[in-house]
């Protein structure tokens, strides 16, 4: 018989040594991984260890991988429990934003958002995870200000500033090779759910895929075409080809011209939500007019039920900027419709987090 203490120690050790094995063999192939092994074993620890270690046998049958695989899972879920702090600051003459807040977030400190160890990746970290690959950004402006912050957190501010120019220019697209660490990151200039499916097509016949792909529409065809079921359709469309696009062959990203380390399977998908309308900010009559929260609500019960989505069954992830925007509040935009940096940078820890966590679930 095992004394209770062997045990524990025993299961202690299963626990930490077999994810840091897992890891380990993967660390020579994908040095991603490492941060993946670090998430399992927070998890691993947090999820199962702390509230079941006075029962023995609790622990022992939660130590099966496929249980922590599950809490991974929902750890998704819980990405967009975030909180915000936006406080006055005072203003001054020199300073060169519209803001006279001092906004920051951070995720909620609740028991399972706390379990999942989310963190805010450093520009290093950052880096790391997404040397070597292919990232494509297409959509509005809601998508060139996702670039932004990305752009932001991987470069420095000096080589940031040199390139600002070049990604403002408007209604075009920007590509960047980011040498240091080998990252190709294309904005593709794409204001209609139909020139995203044109992309789509354009993957597929090149036969080339990106590593992670963020796709986002609504605002551009709400206000010059305004028809709610013309955009579902649309996005129908667009689903087909996306699923006629998946499976992608399983040696993709093996020998493609870029070999992503976050390349596993088939690309990271995500759809970029509508940011919320602050009706009242909107920069001109025709917004206000064309823009309303019943056109808004209607555009977004077609996205949910066009099953692009992984919420209603489809293969997209949401970095939900409605809710973020909302909660970040009226404070964080000037126009109504663009937000300050901070909604977008909160997206972007938001998709590293789920690379993560994907990445780790693909093995
Ligand atoms: C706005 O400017 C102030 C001072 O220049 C700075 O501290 C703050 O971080 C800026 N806020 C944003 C959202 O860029
Ligand atoms: C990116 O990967 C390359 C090749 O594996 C390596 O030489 C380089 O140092 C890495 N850069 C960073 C920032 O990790
Ligand atoms: C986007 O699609 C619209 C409508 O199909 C088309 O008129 C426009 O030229 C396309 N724009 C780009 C950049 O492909």
């Amino acid at each position: 018989m095992l004394g209770a203490l062997q045990f524990g120690v025993l299961a202690a050790s299963i626990v930490l040594f077999v994810p840091m094995g897992m890891a380990g063999w993967h660390l020579s192939r994908n040095k991603m991984l490492f941060f993946s092994g670090a998430l399992f074993i927070t998890l691993a620890v947090g999820v199962h260890l702390t509230p079941y270690f006075p029962s023995i046998s609790d622990l022992v049958s939660s130590l099966s991988a496929s249980v922590v695989l599950e809490n991974r899972d929902s750890c998704v879920s819980f990405l967009h429990e975030i909180v915000w702090d936006v406080q006055p600051v005072r203003v001054s003459e020199f300073s060169s934003n519209s803001s006279n807040y001092e906004e920051s977030w951070s995720w909620a400190q609740s028991t399972p958002v706390t379990a999942c160890g989310f963190q805010k990746l450093g520009r290093s970290d950052a880096s790391d995870l997404l040397n070597g690959s292919w990232i494509v950004v297409a959509g509005d402006s809601q998508a060139r200000l996702v670039v932004l912050s990305l752009l932001n957190l991987v470069l420095d501010p000096e080589e940031m500033e040199s390139i600002r120019g070049d990604l403002f220019k408007r209604h075009s697209d920007y590509k960047a090779l980011i040498k240091g660490i080998g990252v190709r990151l294309d904005f593709i200039w794409a204001p209609y759910t139909r020139n995203l499916t044109e992309l789509l097509m354009e993957f597929k016949h090149n036969r080339q895929y990106p590593d992670v792909l963020v796709m986002g529409s609504g605002l551009w065809h709400m206000l010059h075409i305004t028809d709610a079921m013309d955009y579902g359709v649309s996005l129908r469309l667009m689903r087909r080809s996306l699923v006629s696009l998946l499976p992608i062959s399983p040696d993709f990203g093996m020998d493609g011209p870029v070999t992503g380390s976050i390349s596993i399977r088939s690309p990271h998908m995500f759809w970029l939500g509508m940011p919320t309308l602050v009706s009242s900010m909107l920069n001109t009559e025709e917004k206000r007019e064309k823009m309303s929260s019943v056109m808004y609500d209607a555009y977004n019960s077609e996205l949910y039920e066009s099953k692009l989505l992984r919420q209603s069954g489809g293969p997209l992830l949401l970095l939900d900027i409605q809710s973020l925007s909302r909660n970040c509040g009226a404070l964080c935009t000037v126009d109504g419709m663009h937000y300050d940096g901070v909604v977008y940078e909160a997206a972007i820890h938001i998709m590293l987090n789920a690379l993560l966590i994907e990445s780790q679930q693909q093995l």
